[in-house]
């Protein structure tokens, strides 16, 4: 029964994301970050990497790579609001980036710059991309997410999906760390099938499961995929149509191409701004203590402004509600600002 559901799980992400049929799609633990991490100790250690970065997510994947796993590894980073010029790889080494950039508002524009005929693996963190964005499976051997971003899903379990030469990679070979049992997806150079059947390698919350289920039938009941798209796309349309009518706020992302259609980022831009975070971080807390919206601040380790979850579960007319909010916050703190100078 348990395992019944696990599987349905299985199937109705490839479904609703059209994952190729030879390509594994397994439900293992600790969310996102697991399904990363044990994707890069199982898979890493064969070739040279290319490490890409352009917010914090990426930035913990370098750190694993270059200072835990210790590896031959370029790094690529790009400051908050650009991505790396994909271009410039070396797709004959592994490649391992995350799509949307969660706390910087940009996303990879397409995959059409990495070469389908490559020697190395693509390793993808997908998560605030799956579900929102095209993620183009012949261009990704290994993709990541977790269920509790665009389907707003309880958080709990991480999705690990492997092309064939992912898995070709795990059945050749062996890196030379050892492994917990956590991260194990190969028994005697074999892959664990049942792992990417719903055999999961610890014990699984059913909760958990249950509400991914049942985001996953309300993904499909409204139109499955387009229409999951275009509800994000519509929610960021708002947002940046608002921004552009406007001197005083900007987006984050650099090229319009790479703006995020999930997690907008924006920055004040007004000059008479002295300190940007102090003045972001009044205006998400008068939007705050209206009961406008929730913790729409910055994060904390990117530069001062706001975040506004744009995802597919979000109402476009709940965003569009809030908008002249930020108009009057905006309006306040100025007013504050200029009265004390
Ligand atoms: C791009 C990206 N990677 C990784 C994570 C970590 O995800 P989790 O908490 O599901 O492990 C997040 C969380 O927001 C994210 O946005």
């Amino acid at each position: 029964m348990g395992k019944a559901k696990l599987k349905e799980a299985i199937d109705l992400t490839r479904e609703v994301l059209g994952v190729p049929a030879e390509y594994r799609i397994g439900i293992v633990p600790a969310s996102d970050t697991g399904a990363m991490e044990m994707a890069m100790w199982s898979l890493l250690g064969e070739r040279p990497v290319e490490m890409l970065a352009w917010e914090s997510f990426g930035a913990g994947w370098v750190t694993d790579v270059v200072k835990q796993l210790k590896l031959d590894a370029r790094v690529h980073e790009a400051p908050y609001g650009e991505i790396v010029d994909m271009t410039a790889l070396d797709y004959d080494r592994d490649v391992v980036f995350t799509w949307n950039g969660t706390t910087s508002g940009v996303r990879v524009p397409s995959g059409d710059v990495i070469p389908a005929d490559r020697d190395g693996l693509t390793f993808c963190d997908a998560t605030s991309a799956a579900f929102a964005q095209d993620l183009p499976w012949g261009k990704l051997d290994v993709t990541t997410f977790s269920w509790q971003k665009v389907m707003g899903g309880e958080a709990a379990h991480g999705m690990l999906i492997l092309s064939p030469r992912a898995v070709a990679r795990l059945e050749s070979y062996t890196p030379p760390w050892p492994l917990p049992k956590i991260f194990r997806l190969t028994k005697g150079g074999k892959l664990i099938e049942g792992v990417f059947e719903g055999a999961t390698i610890n014990t699984p919350s059913m909760l958990c499961v249950e509400d991914y289920l049942f985001a996953l039938k309300w993904g499909q009941s409204i139109g499955g995929l387009d229409a999951l798209r275009a509800r994000a796309d519509a929610n960021a349309a708002a947002i940046w149509a608002f921004c552009e009518d406007r001197d005083w706020i900007g987006n984050l992302a650099v090229d319009p191409a790479t703006r995020s259609n999930t997690s907008v980022c924006l920055t004040f831009t007004d000059p008479r701004i002295t300190d940007g975070a102090v003045f972001a971080k009044a205006v998400a807390k008068r939007l705050e203590a209206e009961g406008v919206a929730l913790d729409i601040g910055a994060y904390r380790d990117a530069p001062p402004g706001l975040r506004i979850w744009c995802g597919a579960t979000v109402e476009t007319s709940d965003i569009e509600a809030m908008l002249p909010w930020l108009d009057w916050a905006f309006a306040i703190e100025i007013a504050a600002l200029t009265e004390a100078a």
